[in-house]
């Protein structure tokens, strides 16, 4: 079991957010999944992301991997809150009672940004959530889709102050932390590939305040990672035929299962070891997410620093299984 701010994640093994997190009969099925502790909704935005034919998912005919050209989810952040409190409020036969959605949003605009968290405040207020510990919902902002053109994962300029900035976005988040500290938050971080891009990642939450009461950051976790942007695979490569040369119509796009593992654990490795040594921000938990196909990688995962292991590659293969199966091997 594991605490994170105010929800219980238990067992620790959840889904990440993906394509198949994205409507109600597939939230259905991962809240009454007992294999997972959490349930991760597909990255939703205020009034919906339009998705057409160029966004899709191919899957590697050899190794457990993935590559997808999706951005976010098509239904806005109301319906989840919809399904959200159908879900929570009804007569589903969970028997994890305390098992909580994390809710997975993004928007680059502050005052989009402001409403979503209102609106998910609006919803736990609704079902006396911000009474009842544990909490049985929490916000991940996802800092890290590589597919959208012209908008840039924002973790990746972390220094950057403009008004999109991610320092810009935190500092609403920040807000709605202090005013409720039972408002669980974390982000969602694209794979980084060398040394600085963690540290600057972490003067960032140094700068992103501390409550002046607990001393801790408003940010209780880090989902590392999301897929790697700029991949490309063959059609040859995904056996099936097609009308392009490549695995999805956008040819290059984000990489995930099994040929991300390595990097994803050094990702976790780097910020539990980062982490550890920063009084503000050493409670902050690692869901760590990145080729997690077996019982022996979600392992590595954890020895790596992960307190809570992810994944969406294997729930595209196998389905809800695929929770079983990293159980159990
Ligand atoms: C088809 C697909 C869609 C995804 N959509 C999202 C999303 O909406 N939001 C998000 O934060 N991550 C998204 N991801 C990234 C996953 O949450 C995860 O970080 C990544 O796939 C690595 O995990 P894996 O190796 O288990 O697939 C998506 C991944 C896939 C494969």
């Amino acid at each position: 079991m594991v605490h994170i701010n105010n929800i219980i994640v238990e067992p620790t093994l959840v889904n990440s957010s993906c394509a198949w997190a994205s409507d109600f009969a597939q939230l259905e099925s991962l809240y009454e999944c007992p294999h997972i502790g959490a349930v991760t909704t597909r990255t939703a935005t205020l009034n919906g992301f339009k998705e057409d034919e160029s966004h899709t998912v191919a899957f590697s005919s050899s190794t457990a991997s993935s590559l997808n050209s999706y951005g976010y989810s098509p239904y806005p952040l109301a319906t989840y809150l919809e399904w959200i409190q159908q879900l929570l409020n009804g007569n589903h036969s969970t028997k994890q009672p305390q098992k909580p959605f994390i809710i997975s949003i993004t928007e680059s605009k502050l005052e989009n940004l402001e409403r979503m968290v209102n609106d998910i405040q609006a919803l736990r207020a609704s079902i006396d959530d911000k009474d009842s510990n544990p909490s049985r919902v929490a916000i991940e902002l996802n800092t890290s889709c590589p597919n959208i053109p012209g908008s840039p994962p924002s973790a990746y300029n972390s220094l950057s102050d403009s008004d999109t900035s991610l320092r810009s976005l935190l500092k609403v988040l920040q807000t709605a932390h202090q005013s409720d500290h039972t408002l669980t938050i974390g982000l969602k971080l694209p794979p980084f590939v060398y040394r600085q891009q963690f540290t600057d990642f972490i003067t960032l939450l140094k700068d992103s305040g501390s409550n002046s009461d607990t001393k801790s950051s408003p940010i209780s976790f880090l989902t590392c990672t999301n897929t790697l942007g700029n991949s490309l695979m063959f059609l040859e490569e995904i056996d099936e035929a097609g009308k392009f040369r490549f695995a999805v119509p956008t040819a290059t796009g984000g990489l995930a299962g099994e040929a991300l593992h390595g990097l994803a654990l050094g990702n976790v490795f780097t910020f539990a070891e980062l982490l550890a040594k920063e009084d503000a921000l050493k409670d902050i938990a690692i869901i760590g997410v990145g080729g997690v196909t077996t019982g022996q990688a979600a392992l590595r995962m954890r020895q790596a620093g992960a307190a809570v292991v992810g994944c969406a590659t294997l729930l595209g293969i196998e389905g809800v299984k695929a929770f079983e199966t990293i159980s159990n091997t």
